[in-house]
């Protein structure tokens, strides 16, 4: 059974009330309920973690090394910053998938760029709520590193 670690970063708690012409009307406990209901049909054990601390999302990161066989995270801001959220995927053998609600290539120069993409095995960004769904389709589809297989 593939073991897959979602991770949300700052400011996804508030899903549902937060900037929903952008982001969408839906708020994060659907999307966790959403990608349960496709783990348990796709035969995915699902972790899920959120975060508005740096710090707590790198110790996450950290701490999925022994345990995830792929991460799905969305750093939220922290995409467009942290170089630390990027050393700590970097550090670890689980393979990563950058997710984005929004379509961050279309929006303010400051969120076309990524740290995390470099470290990523790819991105799906600008499907909203699916972009979750199409990352946890995209986690049991990739291929492991010889290691976790
Ligand atoms: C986001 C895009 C980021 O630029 C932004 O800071 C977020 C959400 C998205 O899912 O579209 O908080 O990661």
């Amino acid at each position: 059974m593939r073991k897959v670690l979602v991770i949300h970063g700052p400011n996804l708690n508030l899903l549902g009330e937060r900037e929903p012409n952008i982001y969408g009307s839906t708020t994060l406990e659907e999307i966790n309920q959403s990608l349960q209901e496709q783990a348990s049909k796709t035969g995915v054990e699902l972790k899920v973690f959120q975060s508005n601390h740096e710090g707590e999302l790198v110790e996450a990161i950290q701490g999925a090394r022994h345990w995830a066989d792929v991460i799905v995270i969305n750093p939220a801001a922290y995409t467009h910053t942290s170089v630390a959220i990027r050393d700590a995927l970097s550090a670890i053998a689980v393979p990563a998938i950058e997710v984005h609600l929004s379509n961050i290539h279309a929006r303010e120069n400051f969120r076309q760029a990524s740290h995390i993409s470099p470290v990523s095995v790819g991105q799906v960004v600008g499907f909203g709520k699916n972009s979750y769904l199409l990352a946890l389709q995209a986690a049991t589809l990739i291929t492991l590193p010889e290691a976790k297989k």
